[in-house]
Protein backbone atom coordinates (compact mmCIF):
# COMPACT_ATOMS: atom_id res chain seq x y z
CA UNK A 1 0.00 0.00 0.00
CA UNK A 2 1.53 3.18 -1.11
CA UNK A 3 -0.39 5.96 0.67
CA UNK A 4 -1.51 5.82 4.01
CA UNK A 5 -4.17 7.41 5.73
CA UNK A 6 -2.97 11.18 7.25
CA UNK A 7 -1.03 10.46 10.13
CA UNK A 8 1.64 13.20 10.27
CA UNK A 9 2.95 10.41 12.65
CA UNK A 10 3.41 7.94 9.80
CA UNK A 11 4.81 10.62 8.22
CA UNK A 12 7.14 12.25 10.19
CA UNK A 13 7.64 10.07 13.29
CA UNK A 14 7.59 11.82 16.39
CA UNK A 15 4.66 14.17 18.36
CA UNK A 16 6.25 17.28 18.23
CA UNK A 17 6.43 16.96 13.82
CA UNK A 18 2.81 15.87 14.39
CA UNK A 19 1.87 19.24 15.86
CA UNK A 20 3.77 21.05 13.16
CA UNK A 21 1.77 19.74 10.13
CA UNK A 22 -1.54 19.56 12.35
CA UNK A 23 -2.28 22.88 12.04
CA UNK A 24 -1.21 23.64 8.65
CA UNK A 25 -3.96 24.05 5.99
CA UNK A 26 -3.36 21.66 3.02
CA UNK A 27 -3.58 23.35 -0.51
CA UNK A 28 -6.97 21.00 -2.41
CA UNK A 29 -4.71 21.78 -5.58
CA UNK A 30 -0.93 21.97 -5.80
CA UNK A 31 0.48 22.42 -9.65
CA UNK A 32 4.72 21.42 -10.20
CA UNK A 33 6.78 23.40 -12.39
CA UNK A 34 9.66 20.48 -12.11
CA UNK A 35 12.97 22.23 -13.21
CA UNK A 36 16.81 21.24 -13.01
CA UNK A 37 16.67 18.38 -14.12
CA UNK A 38 19.86 18.69 -16.68
CA UNK A 39 21.53 21.43 -14.41
CA UNK A 40 21.24 18.73 -11.41
CA UNK A 41 22.96 16.24 -13.68
CA UNK A 42 25.67 18.58 -15.42
CA UNK A 43 26.57 19.63 -11.75
CA UNK A 44 27.53 16.01 -11.30
CA UNK A 45 29.16 15.75 -14.35
CA UNK A 46 26.46 13.30 -16.34
CA UNK A 47 24.12 13.62 -18.89
CA UNK A 48 21.04 15.85 -18.90
CA UNK A 49 18.98 12.88 -19.38
CA UNK A 50 20.42 11.31 -15.71
CA UNK A 51 18.53 14.17 -14.33
CA UNK A 52 15.25 13.40 -15.97
CA UNK A 53 15.96 9.75 -15.02
CA UNK A 54 16.39 11.00 -11.49
CA UNK A 55 13.98 13.25 -12.03
CA UNK A 56 11.12 10.44 -12.74
CA UNK A 57 11.92 8.32 -9.24
CA UNK A 58 10.61 12.13 -7.79
CA UNK A 59 7.75 12.49 -9.16
CA UNK A 60 6.84 8.78 -8.11
CA UNK A 61 7.43 9.46 -4.60
CA UNK A 62 5.98 13.42 -4.31
CA UNK A 63 3.14 11.52 -5.68
CA UNK A 64 2.72 9.36 -2.89
CA UNK A 65 3.85 12.01 -0.21
CA UNK A 66 0.97 14.81 -1.77
CA UNK A 67 -1.74 11.85 -1.20
CA UNK A 68 -0.57 10.98 2.44
CA UNK A 69 -0.62 14.95 2.96
CA UNK A 70 -3.97 14.90 1.84
CA UNK A 71 -3.46 17.18 -1.06
CA UNK A 72 -6.51 16.29 -3.35
CA UNK A 73 -5.19 17.63 -6.67
CA UNK A 74 -1.24 17.23 -8.21
CA UNK A 75 -0.85 18.82 -11.44
CA UNK A 76 2.79 18.30 -13.08
CA UNK A 77 4.31 19.73 -15.97
CA UNK A 78 5.89 17.13 -17.48
CA UNK A 79 6.90 18.38 -21.40
CA UNK A 80 6.08 21.46 -22.64
CA UNK A 81 4.79 22.37 -26.04
CA UNK A 82 7.90 23.94 -26.79
CA UNK A 83 9.84 20.98 -25.32
CA UNK A 84 9.83 19.25 -28.53
CA UNK A 85 13.05 21.83 -29.51
CA UNK A 86 15.45 20.01 -27.21
CA UNK A 87 18.25 17.54 -28.47
CA UNK A 88 16.41 14.77 -30.50
CA UNK A 89 18.18 12.21 -27.66
CA UNK A 90 16.79 14.04 -25.10
CA UNK A 91 12.94 13.96 -26.42
CA UNK A 92 13.69 10.19 -26.83
CA UNK A 93 14.81 9.79 -23.49
CA UNK A 94 11.40 11.92 -21.61
CA UNK A 95 8.90 9.49 -23.99
CA UNK A 96 10.81 6.40 -23.35
CA UNK A 97 10.70 7.69 -19.52
CA UNK A 98 7.21 8.73 -20.07
CA UNK A 99 6.20 5.70 -21.45
CA UNK A 100 7.64 3.60 -18.44
CA UNK A 101 6.31 5.74 -15.88
CA UNK A 102 2.78 5.31 -17.22
CA UNK A 103 3.19 1.76 -16.47
CA UNK A 104 4.12 2.12 -13.21
CA UNK A 105 1.52 4.92 -12.50
CA UNK A 106 -1.01 2.40 -13.71
CA UNK A 107 -0.33 0.11 -10.69
CA UNK A 108 0.19 2.78 -8.21
CA UNK A 109 -3.21 3.94 -10.05
CA UNK A 110 -4.97 0.86 -8.77
CA UNK A 111 -3.70 0.31 -5.86
CA UNK A 112 -4.54 3.88 -4.59
CA UNK A 113 -7.56 4.59 -5.00
CA UNK A 114 -5.72 7.63 -7.79
CA UNK A 115 -7.34 9.38 -10.85
CA UNK A 116 -4.95 10.38 -13.39
CA UNK A 117 -5.79 12.53 -16.41
CA UNK A 118 -3.31 13.63 -18.84
CA UNK A 119 -3.72 17.48 -20.13
CA UNK A 120 -2.23 19.02 -23.07
CA UNK A 121 -2.11 17.97 -26.94
CA UNK A 122 -2.66 14.12 -26.80
CA UNK A 123 -2.63 14.12 -30.39
CA UNK A 124 1.09 15.22 -31.24
CA UNK A 125 2.39 12.21 -28.80
CA UNK A 126 3.44 8.38 -30.21
CA UNK A 127 0.59 6.17 -30.64
CA UNK A 128 1.66 3.76 -28.07
CA UNK A 129 1.65 6.79 -25.35
CA UNK A 130 -1.59 7.86 -26.55
CA UNK A 131 -2.72 3.98 -25.62
CA UNK A 132 -1.39 3.72 -22.60
CA UNK A 133 -2.91 7.18 -21.80
CA UNK A 134 -6.23 6.20 -22.84
CA UNK A 135 -6.18 2.73 -21.16
CA UNK A 136 -4.93 4.56 -17.80
CA UNK A 137 -7.56 7.32 -17.73
CA UNK A 138 -10.25 5.38 -18.36
CA UNK A 139 -9.41 2.42 -16.08
CA UNK A 140 -9.16 5.00 -13.31
CA UNK A 141 -12.28 7.38 -14.05
CA UNK A 142 -14.09 6.37 -11.24
CA UNK A 143 -11.20 6.77 -8.45
CA UNK A 144 -11.31 9.20 -5.83
CA UNK A 145 -8.60 9.49 -3.35
CA UNK A 146 -6.14 11.22 -4.90
CA UNK A 147 -6.03 13.21 -8.71
CA UNK A 148 -3.00 13.12 -10.52
CA UNK A 149 -2.70 15.65 -13.79
CA UNK A 150 0.36 15.29 -15.88
CA UNK A 151 0.99 17.90 -18.77
CA UNK A 152 2.70 16.28 -21.81
CA UNK A 153 2.88 17.98 -24.63
CA UNK A 154 1.03 21.15 -22.84
CA UNK A 155 1.35 24.78 -23.68
CA UNK A 156 -1.53 26.96 -21.75
CA UNK A 157 -1.71 28.99 -25.16
CA UNK A 158 -2.08 26.03 -27.34
CA UNK A 159 -4.57 24.62 -24.72
CA UNK A 160 -6.51 28.61 -25.17
CA UNK A 161 -6.40 27.87 -28.95
CA UNK A 162 -7.76 24.21 -28.85
CA UNK A 163 -10.42 25.15 -27.01
CA UNK A 164 -11.73 28.30 -28.45
CA UNK A 165 -11.84 25.94 -31.77
CA UNK A 166 -14.32 23.73 -29.78
CA UNK A 167 -16.15 26.60 -28.46
CA UNK A 168 -16.48 28.38 -32.12
CA UNK A 169 -18.28 25.17 -33.35
CA UNK A 170 -20.95 24.95 -30.19
CA UNK A 171 -21.20 28.56 -31.04
CA UNK A 172 -22.07 27.77 -34.79
CA UNK A 173 -24.22 24.93 -33.79
CA UNK A 174 -25.98 27.04 -31.73
CA UNK A 175 -25.12 25.72 -28.39
CA UNK A 176 -25.06 28.75 -26.50
CA UNK A 177 -25.68 32.57 -27.14
CA UNK A 178 -23.10 35.17 -27.01
CA UNK A 179 -24.44 36.51 -23.81
CA UNK A 180 -23.35 33.23 -22.38
CA UNK A 181 -20.09 32.90 -22.63
CA UNK A 182 -18.94 33.24 -19.03
CA UNK A 183 -15.50 32.18 -17.35
CA UNK A 184 -17.02 28.76 -16.36
CA UNK A 185 -18.32 28.22 -19.74
CA UNK A 186 -14.99 28.68 -20.80
CA UNK A 187 -13.26 26.82 -18.31
CA UNK A 188 -15.31 23.51 -19.20
CA UNK A 189 -13.57 23.72 -22.64
CA UNK A 190 -10.28 23.40 -21.25
CA UNK A 191 -8.47 20.49 -20.46
CA UNK A 192 -8.76 21.18 -16.78
CA UNK A 193 -12.31 21.07 -17.24
CA UNK A 194 -13.90 19.81 -13.56
CA UNK A 195 -10.75 20.25 -11.92
CA UNK A 196 -10.17 22.88 -9.72
CA UNK A 197 -7.97 26.13 -9.97
CA UNK A 198 -4.87 25.39 -8.42
CA UNK A 199 -4.30 27.12 -4.74
CA UNK A 200 -0.60 26.40 -5.10
CA UNK A 201 2.28 26.36 -7.39
CA UNK A 202 5.46 25.55 -6.76
CA UNK A 203 8.57 25.93 -9.28
CA UNK A 204 11.78 24.61 -8.24
CA UNK A 205 15.49 25.55 -9.28
CA UNK A 206 15.43 29.25 -9.29
CA UNK A 207 13.76 29.95 -12.31
CA UNK A 208 11.06 32.92 -11.54
CA UNK A 209 8.69 32.53 -14.80
CA UNK A 210 5.23 30.60 -15.44
CA UNK A 211 6.33 28.93 -19.01
CA UNK A 212 3.01 28.94 -20.92
CA UNK A 213 1.71 26.55 -17.77
CA UNK A 214 -2.21 26.87 -16.91
CA UNK A 215 -1.79 30.82 -17.48
CA UNK A 216 -5.84 30.69 -17.17
CA UNK A 217 -5.77 28.20 -13.98
CA UNK A 218 -3.28 30.24 -12.14
CA UNK A 219 -4.86 33.58 -11.72
CA UNK A 220 -5.01 33.87 -7.80
CA UNK A 221 -2.33 30.83 -7.04
CA UNK A 222 -0.39 31.34 -4.84
CA UNK A 223 3.16 31.16 -5.91
CA UNK A 224 6.39 29.36 -4.35
CA UNK A 225 9.70 29.29 -5.85
CA UNK A 226 12.53 27.45 -4.44
CA UNK A 227 16.31 26.82 -5.59
CA UNK A 228 15.88 23.31 -4.85
CA UNK A 229 16.87 21.56 -8.37
CA UNK A 230 13.66 18.69 -9.23
CA UNK A 231 15.62 16.07 -8.49
CA UNK A 232 16.45 17.24 -5.11
CA UNK A 233 13.05 17.88 -4.43
CA UNK A 234 11.51 15.73 -1.41
CA UNK A 235 8.60 15.50 1.10
CA UNK A 236 10.46 18.05 3.34
CA UNK A 237 10.50 20.76 0.89
CA UNK A 238 6.89 20.05 -0.13
CA UNK A 239 5.84 20.78 3.42
CA UNK A 240 8.08 24.09 3.48
CA UNK A 241 5.94 25.01 0.46
CA UNK A 242 2.87 24.22 1.39
CA UNK A 243 4.22 25.86 5.20
CA UNK A 244 4.76 29.40 3.24
CA UNK A 245 1.60 28.76 1.58
CA UNK A 246 -0.01 28.63 5.14
CA UNK A 247 1.46 32.41 5.63
CA UNK A 248 -0.19 34.07 2.47
CA UNK A 249 -3.24 36.10 2.79
CA UNK A 250 -5.32 35.09 0.16
CA UNK A 251 -7.82 37.78 -1.33
CA UNK A 252 -8.79 37.31 -4.39
CA UNK A 253 -8.81 41.09 -5.37
CA UNK A 254 -10.66 41.83 -2.23
CA UNK A 255 -9.92 44.25 0.69
CA UNK A 256 -9.69 42.57 4.31
CA UNK A 257 -12.14 43.19 6.52
CA UNK A 258 -11.11 44.62 9.83
C1 LIG B 1 12.92 20.64 -16.64
O1 LIG B 1 14.27 20.44 -16.33
C2 LIG B 1 12.24 19.39 -16.74
C3 LIG B 1 11.60 18.93 -17.86
C4 LIG B 1 11.53 19.67 -19.12
C5 LIG B 1 10.93 17.66 -17.88
C6 LIG B 1 10.39 17.16 -16.59
C7 LIG B 1 10.53 15.71 -16.61
C8 LIG B 1 10.75 14.90 -15.54
C9 LIG B 1 10.73 15.39 -14.17
C10 LIG B 1 11.05 13.46 -15.71
C11 LIG B 1 10.04 12.66 -16.39
C12 LIG B 1 8.65 12.93 -15.94
C13 LIG B 1 7.72 11.98 -15.73
C14 LIG B 1 6.32 12.35 -15.45
C15 LIG B 1 8.05 10.56 -15.81
P1 LIG B 1 15.33 20.97 -17.36
O2 LIG B 1 15.79 19.84 -18.18
O3 LIG B 1 14.80 22.11 -18.12
O4 LIG B 1 16.47 21.40 -16.38
P2 LIG B 1 17.48 22.62 -16.61
O5 LIG B 1 16.66 23.86 -16.50
O6 LIG B 1 18.43 22.42 -15.49
O7 LIG B 1 18.10 22.44 -17.95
Amino acid sequence: MLFCAVSPVSLYGGMKQMDDISHLKIPTHVSIIMDGNGRWAKKRGMPRTYGHKKGADVVVDICRDAGNLGIKYLTIYAFSTENWSRPEKEVKTLMLLFGRYLKICYDESMENNMRVRVIGDKTGLAPDIQEKIRVLEEDSRTFTRFNLQIAINYGSRDEMLRAMRVMLDDYKDGKFKKEELDEARFSSYLDTADIPDPDLMIRTSGELRLSNYLMWQHAYSEFYFTDVPWPDFNKAELVKAIEAYNARDRRYGKVKET
